[in-house]
């Protein structure tokens, strides 16, 4: 168990337990950030695209724009670094303390190596282990169970998740069912084991893989490799079946919600905040609002700012909930989630740490970019090294490896 003192001010796990009792642990959102690429597309800009129109967009999904990566540069690792360190800015936390990093994403950078690990190298996070999560939308509030269950084992003590998407990169440009929908940005929370009783108090997740060709990129995998002919038919964009996927969203939303309430010991009438996977304005008032009778002021909604980002979805609404001043300490929030798999998640949190806007003044920040700075020459150093090694140096023989040592003391630890 860490003997850290709370490296961002907050009361962080400590050898202060009653003699002989284990210590309780729990797993705080202690850091949020989130980024979205500049370009923006109207749904009168899609009416020049496709055959469609603002107020057919508008009735039947609540999507009045999307942010889209139009900048090559501009991809899912980039917008994922981007959100990553605002949230460890927010936390006032530095990259070395973070033990995992997990991204879920439906656009990752590539099949292997995840893109996680390209974070990790951004970062500097040189004590962080590093995975993608593909459990498509669900996939943020899988990546937040994942991230309580390995700090309350005791296991982490910074876990950092991530959601980031260029869905405009898979999207088929000429389907008016599905292009109409997707949008892209990223969003990430740290999470961190505190003794201060609440944070994530439990989750619940799903999944019903007879559902899995109702939402679907079939090509590009190892059930139908890339030839010229998937290129050609367009296989490699999203296809779905939009009636089926709203009517299973319609209820797991409801259904996920009810059952997390329950692990965590909360009725309906205690929830304080929803914030749903933003799909479609009508999934949510079909669920959330109809079936549960949550009223519309504890639904958090902006779609129509950046249609469906999938993973990024939920922490792309919760920064913007918590800069509307809509998050406070004590509330009972609710994330809730659905997508391919079909796959469901859903996360009941007890709000605790403080929002206001903390200023660590220029010296913090200047740190900050020297650490970022510092991780962008430790790679270059690397990728030299390494390309030197394997150009022009030969395989070291087995007899040349050295003994196996001790396990190294974690690097940059203090
Ligand atoms: N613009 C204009 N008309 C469109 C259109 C578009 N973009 N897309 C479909 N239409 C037309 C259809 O052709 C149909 O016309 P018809 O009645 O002449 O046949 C009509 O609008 C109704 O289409 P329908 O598919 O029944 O619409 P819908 O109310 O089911 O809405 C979705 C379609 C996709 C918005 C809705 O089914 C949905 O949101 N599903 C869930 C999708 C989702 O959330 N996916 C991501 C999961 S993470």
């Amino acid at each position: 168990m860490s003997t850290d003192q709370g490296k961002n001010g907050d009361q962080m796990v400590s050898p202060n337990g009653v003699a002989g009792q284990p210590e309780r642990r729990y797993a705080q959102i202690v850091g949020w950030g989130c980024h979205v690429p500049e370009k923006v597309i109207t749904n009168k800009d899609l009416e020049q695209i496709v055959d469609t129109n603002d107020e057919w967009i508008r009735s039947r999904t609540g999507i009045e724009q999307r942010h889209v990566a139009a900048d090559p540069k501009e991809t899912t690792a980039s917008l994922a670094i981007k959100a990553a360190r605002k949230a460890l800015e927010t936390a006032d936390v530095y990259p070395r303390h973070v033990d995992l990093i997990i991204c879920a994403t439906s656009s990752p950078e590539h099949t292997f190596p995840s893109t996680a690990s390209i974070v990790q190298d951004a970062l500097g996070a040189v004590n962080a282990g590093a995975f993608d999560l593909s459990a498509a939308c669900s996939g943020f509030v899988y990546g937040l169970a994942l991230a309580r269950g390995l700090i309350l084992a005791g296991d982490a003590e910074y876990v950092l998740v991530i959601g980031s998407e260029t869905l405009s990169r898979i999207v088929d440009w000429t389907d008016r069912n599905t292009c109409i929908l997707f949008g892209d940005g990223a969003g990430a929370l740290l999470v961190a084991a505190s003794n201060v009783p609440g944070g994530i108090q439990a989750t619940v997740l799903g999944s019903d893989g007879s559902g899995a060709d109702a939402l679907t990129l079939p090509a590009g995998g190892s059930a139908m490799p890339a030839s010229l002919e998937t290129v050609s038919n367009g296989s490699h964009y999203i296809k779905m079946d939009g009636k089926a996927v709203f009517r299973f969203a319609v209820r797991v939303m409801a259904d996920a919600t009810r059952q997390v309430l329950e692990k965590a010991g909360l009725t309906v009438a205690d929830v304080d905040l929803v914030i749903p996977h933003q799909a479609n304005k009508r999934i949510i008032q079909n669920s959330i609002l109809r079936q549960l009778k949550i009223p519309e002021e504890k639904v958090f909604i902006n779609l129509q700012k950046y249609g469906n980002t999938s993973t990024a979805s939920i922490p792309l609404a919760l920064c913007e909930a918590i800069e509307a001043g809509k998050v406070k300490p004590g509330q009972n929030i609710v994330f809730v989630g659905f997508g391919a798999g079909l796959s469901w998640a859903a996360a009941a949190i007890q709000w605790s740490v403080p929002v206001e806007k903390r200023e660590y003044g220029w010296w913090r920040s200047y740190q900050r970019r020297a650490t970022y700075q510092a991780a962008a020459a430790r790679s270059m150093w690397k990728r030299a090294l390494r390309r030197v090694y394997s150009q022009v140096l030969p395989t070291p023989d087995q007899d040349e490896w050295p003994e196996a040592s001790p396990a190294k003391e974690k690097e940059g630890s203090d």
